[in-house]
């Protein structure tokens, strides 16, 4: 399996796009003074920040401790978890996620998790990479790993799944799904496609010497220029979210 090693200064430099794309998650989580969420996968706590200064009382869980160093530096209580291992228990009025779900590629463990840590009646609403994420990066990756035999077996890291199956994990675990929808949303990577594979590609070509890491993003850059590069917007990213509030009854 792929290990992504995160460098949550670089992330911030390069990726700082992420938590500032997430007005429409954060409206329709709605946060409320006083309430307690569990943000999981909080990266570098930049969105957890926002929480608190609404007035709730947040705790952010990821598995990089780079990031949670970084987290806790803005204040925030944080935690080296996975999102697969959270274990709380009817604690939380809400569960929290902006751009973290689909890298936890056992899927029930989380929703399992999140369900748990709830309160009664409490809210589970995240967004992440839906089916058709990264369509053409992904082809990409691929199409330069099958070109280049001696990179390997290209792994996908990420789970992006389609309404109907995250509709059914959720309702497996007991939610009812109040809203759920996938969303195209294009994403200008201001940094450039360069530093995007850096970034989110690391755990693909962590194995690579470093000339074959050059050959991978030269290729990949190549493939992709006429795709998702014009001169009038620059690099942009074919993301799509999958967006969703679930409640535990
Ligand atoms: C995303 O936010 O969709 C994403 C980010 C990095 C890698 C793959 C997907």
């Amino acid at each position: 399996m792929s290990q992504q090693n995160w460098n949550a200064s670089e992330y911030i430099k390069h990726a700082s796009f992420v938590p500032t794309m997430a007005n429409d998650v954060v409206g329709l989580l709605n946060p409320q003074e006083g309430e307690e969420i569990l943000d999981v996968g909080c990266g570098d706590g930049e969105l957890t920040r926002l929480l608190q200064e609404k007035g709730c009382s947040v705790i952010g869980i990821d598995s990089s401790p780079s990031m949670i160093e970084m987290a806790k530096t803005r204040g925030i209580t944080a935690y080296v978890i996975d999102g697969h291992n959270i274990a709380y228990q009817n604690r939380f009025d809400a569960v929290f996620s902006n751009a973290a779900l689909h890298w936890l590629t056992q899927p029930e463990k989380v929703v399992k998790g999140a369900y748990l840590a709830l309160k009664e009646n409490g809210r589970f609403v995240a967004e992440f990479g839906g089916e058709g994420n990264i369509a053409a990066l992904l082809r990409a990756m691929q199409e330069v790993f099958e070109e280049n035999t001696e990179f390997g077996q290209f792994h996908m890291p990420w789970f992006f799944p389609s309404v109907e199956e995250y509709q059914g994990l959720l309702e497996q675990a007991g939610f009812h799904v109040k809203y759920i929808k996938l969303i195209a949303r294009p994403t200008p990577l201001k940094s450039g496609i360069e530093k995007w594979l850096e970034i989110f590609a690391e755990g693909i070509t962590s194995h690579l010497s470093q000339e074959q890491k050059t050959t991978f993003l030269r290729s990949v850059k190549g493939k992709l220029l006429s795709v998702l590069y014009t001169e009038q917007n620059g690099w942009v990213a074919d993301y799509v979210r999958l967006r969703f509030e679930a409640t535990k009854p």
